[in-house]
């Protein structure tokens, strides 16, 4: 808080409603407008929350402007360049890098935890073949609240420690057990001499028939990728579970709303979203017609992975991402895929033409990670869940954090009621 003040006046009453101010370590400070209903009774109107702090948080940091996100203070360059996925995720959740030990003891926390329980597993017999592996993921997630009711009182924080162990670990095995079920092929049980992300390919892309062998280019842009998605702030799918476990839902509940809201094409889908409109434009001879479309307000169509609620000079992650983008496709010999030509190609011509660059819509991070994932072998319709992977790191976090401070509350927000205003009811016989 500081000395700083706001006053609201109503000029037809004359009432006044004073608003602190109250600063953050950086970043714009946040007008407090608790009194504001006590005061002058009103609310704010703020769709979209574009303008709403709804929590306090010391976890992640992005000015949109300068294009800087920050893990609990680390620049996402530095930790894109010299840690690793299970580092970050330890930083994410326990505010400090960790030690070597440490590290050591945490990754192998997670590993202990990697397979599923076999009742689980027959869930996906459920499914049809051709169930959207998220539909997938979710559904699993949530049935996880029926397995573990030992260690699901949320204000314990040893169970919290658990549950944070259980859902990282598993929700690979999940995730690979959904892509498995779409091919028809038997489930890969997690290997855990396999670092996570080496790990994650095997039990996509192994079969009990031949060897696999895991490639360490593939395993080191997943690593990069899913450092880079950890955590987002307060994003939609991370407010979703802030929201969810508000109530004081069980947090396996929270998780599988969260993994709901980042299936949207305007969030994590966006990547899936990118693939098939590259397909759909086709050729470069193309690129024209599809931008006057994306311009067109009476068309639905958009370019997708271009532009950012946040970031509206440059998505730092997608910066980084390009680079490994360009590594990868060198590295796997898919430089003249057509359609990874015609991502570039589009980006090239998009980044010039005047309506991209007025508005600054830039490509983000999904602009390019769904053309790696696919360079990888990742399935189109993979892309949101591995996301959903490294996401749960971050909203893990959040959850954590909203349930130990001791003045959480439920969120609750309120509306512009626009609608009818009171009326009788009319029997049905004597409606028109
Ligand atoms: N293609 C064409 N026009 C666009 C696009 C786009 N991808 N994105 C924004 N615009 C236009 C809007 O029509 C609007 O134009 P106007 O000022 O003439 O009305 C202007 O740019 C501002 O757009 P908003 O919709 O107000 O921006 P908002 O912050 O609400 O939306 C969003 C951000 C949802 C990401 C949007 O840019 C979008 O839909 N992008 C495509 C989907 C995508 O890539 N999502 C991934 C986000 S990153 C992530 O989740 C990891």
């Amino acid at each position: 808080m500081t000395d700083k003040k706001f006053e609201l006046v109503d000029r037809a009453t004359e009432r006044k409603a004073q608003l602190p101010v109250r600063n953050g370590t950086i970043g714009p400070s946040v007008v407090d407008i608790s009194a504001l209903n006590k005061d002058l009774g009103v609310f704010t109107f703020d769709p979209g929350f574009g303008l709403t702090a709804a929590t306090e948080s010391r976890i992640t940091y992005i000015d949109g402007d300068a294009g800087t996100l920050l893990y609990r203070g680390f620049p996402i360059e530095q930790l894109a360049e010299k840690s690793s996925f299970m580092e970050c995720a330890y930083l994410l959740l326990l505010s400090e890098l960790p030690s070597r030990k440490q590290l050591e003891e945490f990754t192998s926390n997670i590993r202990y935890h990697t397979m599923l329980n076999e009742t689980l597993l027959r869930f996906f017999n459920g499914f049809h073949h051709n169930a959207h592996p998220m539909a997938m993921v979710s559904a699993v997630v949530a049935s996880m609240s029926a397995f573990y009711h030992d260690t699901m009182d949320i204000y314990n924080p040893r169970h919290r420690e658990i549950f944070a162990h259980r859902i990282i670990a598993k929700i690979p095995t999940i995730a690979a057990a959904a892509h498995k079920h779409s091919l028809g092929q038997p489930f890969v049980y997690p290997r855990n001499d396999l670092d996570y992300c080496s790990n994650m390919l095997h039990m996509l892309f192994a079969v009990p028939c031949e060897p696999y062998q895991v490639d360490p280019i593939a395993s080191q842009a997943l690593d990069l990728l899913f450092i880079l998605h950890a955590d987002h702030e307060q994003n939609a799918s991370t407010s979703t579970v802030r929201l969810a476990g508000s109530t004081g839902a069980n947090p396996y509940a929270a998780i599988s709303a969260g993994v709901s809201a980042l299936w949207g094409p305007a969030h994590g889908g966006a990547n899936e979203a990118v693939l098939a409109m590259l397909e759909q434009i086709g050729t470069v001879d193309n690129i024209p017609k599809y931008l006057d479309m994306a311009k067109d307000k009476s068309s639905h169509f958009r370019l997708m992975g271009f532009g950012h609620r946040v970031y509206k000079n440059f998505d730092p992650r997608a910066k980084i991402i390009r680079e490994m983008c360009h590594k990868v496709l060198a590295r796997l010999g898919r430089s003249d895929n057509p359609l990874f030509e015609l991502a570039l190609r589009l980006e090239e011509i998009a980044l010039k033409d005047e309506y991209f660059v007025s508005r600054k819509l830039y490509p983000n991070v999904d602009f390019y990670s769904g053309v790696i994932y696919s360079a990888i072998g990742i399935p189109r319709s993979m892309f949101t869940v591995m996301f959903a992977i490294a996401r749960t790191v971050g909203w893990v976090a959040h959850w954590q954090e909203m349930i130990s401070d001791p003045g959480m509350r439920i969120g609750r927000p309120r509306q512009l009621y626009t609608g009818a205003t009171k009326r009788d009811y009319t029997e049905i016989t004597k409606r028109s």
